[in-house]
């Protein structure tokens, strides 16, 4: 049976009207243990993300790295007009195994990589572009001007950035208009809304919410201690035991308003991200149909002001979000 289509929202200046509840597709070929990775399954799930209106779909160049959009492409045989199609630029994989990577904002590698997105995903243009991270060995209006070129040229429909400060944004979106700004938002990560957020609303700006579930933990359902090697989360500081422990109190939270609700900790997760504006669109990641149909289910779950305060209230994250050893 299927489920009514989720509500939508419109991504910006751009005119898009997607879901209010995006997919992103980083996991299902890097980042998150590649035992559980299966390249079939996660093309279902895609597919099934567009039968219920989750239409937003990212993903990147670095994503495999190169291999997710392949992935991508392959999903949306047949059916790539039903979806809005995000990718980004920017971030070069210096080694697959430690996941080492460096930023590249030279205005001729983002020409060229838009060109190579384009064909891993088969198509003829896609609808964002995002820069992955800004360079600081080139000027932002140097690399977002080729980036516009692309847009003039019908390769982009519209162009993003991902975690630009205050600063790079204004300044790029004075030489092109900035459809988005993809950074990371969630419980326990929340600086987004003390002036990028606000800015993107004032302007008219879609704000894509990264890691909305926390990686996963705001769900309540990762073990601590349960990452294989190859999982960036078994380095990440927040997802070391010790700090894993004193951040349950976070989901302890989730979880009381989640019981009044007869829903799951990750969909309040999500309905407090969407709750931080009508230009919040967040793009949680999976790789099985279950959470998808489960996290489309929380655009339209409303919480009430006084738990939307509790929520607030909730104590910030034990840990860093990276590593030392890891910047993007
Ligand atoms: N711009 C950037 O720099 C940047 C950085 C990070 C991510 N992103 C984008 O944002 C997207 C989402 O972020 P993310 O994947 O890092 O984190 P996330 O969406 O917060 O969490 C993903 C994790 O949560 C699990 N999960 C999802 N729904 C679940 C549910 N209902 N119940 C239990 N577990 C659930 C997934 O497991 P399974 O995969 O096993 O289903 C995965 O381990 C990415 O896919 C990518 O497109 C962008």
């Amino acid at each position: 049976m299927n489920p009514r289509p989720i509500p939508t929202r419109t991504l910006g200046h751009s005119g898009f009207e997607v879901g209010a509840i995006g997919l992103g597709c980083m996991g299902m070929s890097w980042g998150y243990g590649a035992a559980e990775r299966d390249e079939e399954r996660s093309i279902s799930v895609i597919r099934r993300a567009l039968e219920i209106g989750v239409t937003l779909i990212d993903t990147s160049d670095m994503y495999g790295p190169f291999t997710n959009e392949e992935l991508v492409g392959k999903a949306l045989e047949g059916v790539r007009d039903e979806a809005v199609v995000a990718t980004k630029g920017g971030l070069v994989v210096d080694d697959p195994e430690t996941g080492e990577l460096h930023r590249n904002g030279n205005p001729h590698h983002m020409r060229e990589a838009l060109d190579a997105s384009l064909l891993r995903l088969g198509v003829d243009h896609v609808d964002l572009y995002q820069l992955h991270r800004v360079d600081p060995h080139y000027e932002i209006e140097e690399t977002w001007g080729a980036m516009a070129e692309g847009v003039a040229l019908g390769k982009a429909r519209a162009l993003g950035l991902s975690e630009p400060t205050l600063d790079e944004l204004q300044r790029a979106h004075a030489v092109h208009p900035v459809t988005s700004v993809q950074s990371e938002l969630s419980l326990w990560t929340r600086e987004q809304l003390d002036e990028i957020l606000p800015w993107c609303e004032e302007h008219g700006v879609a704000f894509i919410p990264f890691s909305p579930l926390g990686r996963g933990f705001l769900t309540g359902r990762l073990d601590a201690g349960g990452f294989d090697a190859d999982d960036m989360r078994s380095r990440f500081p927040r997802f070391q035991e010790e700090a894993m422990a004193r951040n349950q109190a976070i989901i302890d939270g989730v979880a009381r308003i989640a019981a009044a609700h007869d829903a799951t900790p990750g969909q309040v997760a999500l309905a407090w991200v969407l709750a931080q504006g009508e230009m919040v669109v967040p793009i949680p990641g999976t790789r099985r149909i279950e959470y998808l149909e489960e996290n489309a289910a929380a655009a339209t779950l409303e919480l009430g002001a006084h738990e939307l305060e509790r929520l607030d209230e909730l104590p910030p994250a034990e840990g860093e979000r990276y590593p030392d050893s890891y910047r993007p």
